[in-house]
């Protein structure tokens, strides 16, 4: 994008206010005024969407702290600007719910019907299109189908290791998948199916030092078992803590695929939504926009950088959700999370560590991100 905007100026056709910019307002008349305005997109590779809060939402916004000066409580309906990072394209044979937000799947469509749907809508908001016709619609989603990508090698300074045929992309294409195949829970129990080694990509390589002497290979290998085997308390994450689904436990002893829990891909394989607090007002960065919703209801207030599921449903619950993704191909696309928050892997591993408290000594940090880094 920092490419394309130097190249053309920012005159790219990914540099338009409909939601490129900071705000569909942003001065856009001369090469300074235009970094300005693409900041996000520049900054963190984030896309604006405008969405405005559902009629019968069991909230209303009170207070609008926009930095770009577009969104206001006193506007009627108004569009509330959301800074998300784009969701990638491949392996979406595995998907459970299409968006951060699960708004192009609602549960009466297939996952196939969810993709059409976003498809048209991309063409028609973003690209600023005409409506696709069916024939056109599908044909993009049997391509997007049809692609798998994950890392096949890790490399630093020194040297480059293959990651080998199970984790290589035409593996992942042969992964068998259907909606819900591994949940944790079911109907508010533990599922005694449920397969806590979410991924075995690097089982063969358990512990053992590598014949050159290092302990690259070793380190994947440990970290895949930190990822499936480490538990933690969660708590106050709602769609989970708060969810039938899971028994509504106050709190729950817990594996990362306890939420990641797709084999091999570790997205979840329900179409859960669930608030880790990455939109949490004490995470807020001075770049994001900052709302206050107000419960109809009881009165009480939250405030939220991008209240996620909760546009869709409408529902107090709902508020910060965000569907759980995919994480094969991850070391290739940072930023992470859906407001491009943390900045690589190493950061993302010390989000977990604070929000959830992982208690991982330094080894197995470094273990740890050294698997996500293989994915
Ligand atoms: C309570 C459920 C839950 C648990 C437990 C959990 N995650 Fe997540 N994970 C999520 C959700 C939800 C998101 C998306 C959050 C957002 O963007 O707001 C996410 C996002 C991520 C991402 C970013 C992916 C991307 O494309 O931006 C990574 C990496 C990740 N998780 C790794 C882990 C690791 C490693 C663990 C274990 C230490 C873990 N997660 C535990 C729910 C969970």
């Amino acid at each position: 994008m920092r490419k394309r905007f130097d190249r053309t100026d920012g005159t790219d056709s990914t540099f338009r206010t409909n939601d490129g910019s900071n705000s569909p307002h942003a001065d856009v008349s001369n090469v300074d005024a235009r970094r300005l305005a693409y900041g996000m997109l520049l900054n963190k590779g984030l896309i604006r969407i405008g969405l405005p809060i559902p009629a019968m939402a069991e909230f209303t916004l009170t207070e609008a702290d926009d930095p770009y000066g577009f969104v206001s409580k006193d506007t009627a309906n108004p569009e509330l600007s959301l800074f998300r990072r784009p969701l990638p394209t491949v392996n979406l044979k595995f998907t459970s719910s299409v968006m951060w937000d699960g708004r192009e799947s609602p549960v009466t469509l297939s996952i196939r019907e969810g993709l059409s749907n976003q498809t048209n809508s991309a063409n028609t908001q973003h690209a600023q299109g005409a409506e696709l016709t069916a024939a056109q619609r599908q044909g993009i989603v049997d391509f997007e189908l049809s692609l798998f990508a994950s890392q096949i090698n890790v490399r630093d300074s020194v040297t480059s290791i293959s990651l080998g045929k199970a984790a290589s992309p035409k593996t992942l294409a042969e992964q068998r998948f259907s909606l819900g195949i591994n949940p944790p829970y079911l109907a508010g129990r533990s599922n005694p199916a449920f397969d806590n080694h979410v991924f075995k990509l690097f089982d063969r390589w358990g512990g053992r030092p590598d014949r050159s002497g290092s302990d690259r290979r070793a380190a994947i290998s440990r970290g895949q078992q930190i990822f499936n085997t480490r538990t933690f308390v969660i708590k106050g994450v709602a769609g989970l803590n708060d969810s039938a689904l899971f028994g509504k436990p106050e709190q729950l002893t817990a594996t990362c695929g306890t939420c990641h829990n797709t084999p091999n891909v570790g997205n979840s394989s329900l179409p859960l939504f669930m608030n880790t607090g990455v939109s949490d007002v004490d995470r807020r960065t001075g770049d994001l926009p900052l709302y206050t919703l107000t419960s109809k209801a009881t009165g009480e207030s939250v405030q939220t950088t991008d209240p996620g599921r909760a546009l869709v449903t409408g529902r107090w619950e709902d508020i910060g959700c965000f569907k759980v993704p995919a994480l094969r191909g991850l070391a290739a696309r940072p930023p992470y999370f859906h407001n491009g928050s943390r900045s690589d892997i190493p950061d993302v591993v010390d989000f977990y560590e604070s929000r959830f408290g992982l208690g991982l000594n330094n080894r197995e940090r470094l273990d740890l991100i050294s698997f996500l880094r293989a994915l």
